[in-house]
């Protein structure tokens, strides 16, 4: 394992990969690394050769200031964990001004409308805060895959875009949501729950399967219906958003259509920890 700071070393680094004919896998993160991270990182080295994993808690795509301000940061438990996946990964754990120079700002993209729905709707402009790391990291990296998890939907769909849009040569894989035993999604911010809210917030996942079990006898409206009135029994959760919705547009459904994909999609407080989760209906 190697330990990069700098994009030069890194793209130095690659270039010596690429003309010994190597691949290279690529896993973004914000860092405090959990099973989640850890399954797609060992994923990618299922498939490619040498795997660049990045660890940089990303400015521009926080809205919420107190929120960039309590990201767990943990490097050190980060580094020793990778260090047990072998020889083949490369960490690239990068200051600010490595990636955005002086000034810290976020390019603007269309996501062809797939950055209005849902996450786009309650954090503003933090599709355009990934959009613009995530494609100056691509830059960086030039990798052959790129691995991205099903637990940010969303993100996941609006990174397809932006390689379609900007002609990449890079292939998005989606790797399923990894969970908590109680069925919670695993998450960074999981470690800021106390002991209670963990357990009220594995609920959410409960309530997806219901969610799911329901999709095909009852209508939308019921099914929002009913995870608006479950919700208001937790005294834990605050639901910010329910939404079922197209698995490829991510717009709402409205009338179903045969052959087309759904999923359901939750946001929700537990104290002032955002918690998204989200489940494949059909
Ligand atoms: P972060 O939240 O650290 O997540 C890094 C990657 O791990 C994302 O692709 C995310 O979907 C995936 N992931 C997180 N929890 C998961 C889980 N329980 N199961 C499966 N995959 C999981 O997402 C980001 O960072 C940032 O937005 C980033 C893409 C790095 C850009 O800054």
């Amino acid at each position: 394992m190697q330990i990069l700071k700098e994009k030069q070393s890194l793209k130095n680094q690659i270039q010596a990969l690429k003309r010994q004919g190597l691949s290279i896998g690529f896993v973004p993160t914000m860092g405090a690394l959990h099973q989640g991270h850890i399954s797609l990182i060992e994923k990618a080295l299922a498939s490619c050769d040498k795997v660049v994993v990045s660890i940089f808690v990303n400015p521009t795509q926080f809205d919420n200031p107190e929120d960039l301000k309590k990201y767990p940061r943990t490097l050190e438990e980060d580094v020793e964990r990778i260090g047990k996946l072998g020889e083949d990964v490369i960490i690239f754990s990068p200051a600010a001004d490595e990636i955005y120079g002086k000034e810290i700002l976020s390019e603007e993209f269309s996501f062809d409308g797939l950055e209005n729905e849902m996450e786009g709707k309650f954090r503003a402009g933090h599709f355009n805060g990934v959009g613009t790391v995530v494609k100056k990291l691509f830059e960086m990296v030039e990798p052959d895959k790129a691995y991205f998890g099903e637990k940010d939907y969303q993100q996941l769909q609006i990174i397809k875009k932006l390689v379609e849009k900007q002609d990449l040569n890079i292939e998005i894989i989606g790797c399923p949501i990894d969970r908590e035993v109680s069925g919670l999604a695993r998450s960074s911010r999981n470690e800021r729950l106390s002991e209670s809210q963990r357990q009220s917030a594995s609920v959410i996942y409960q309530i997806l399967l219901q969610v799911k079990e329901d999709f095909g006898t009852k209508s939308a409206t019921e099914l929002t219906h009913w995870v608006t009135e479950r919700f208001k029994e937790e005294a834990d959760l605050d639901l910010e958003y329910f939404e079922i919705a197209n698995a490829d547009t991510l717009k709402t459904v409205q009338n179903r259509i045969e052959g087309e994909k759904y999923r359901a999609f939750i946001a929700a407080y537990s104290g002032d920890i955002r918690l998204i989760d989200n489940i494949a209906l059909n």
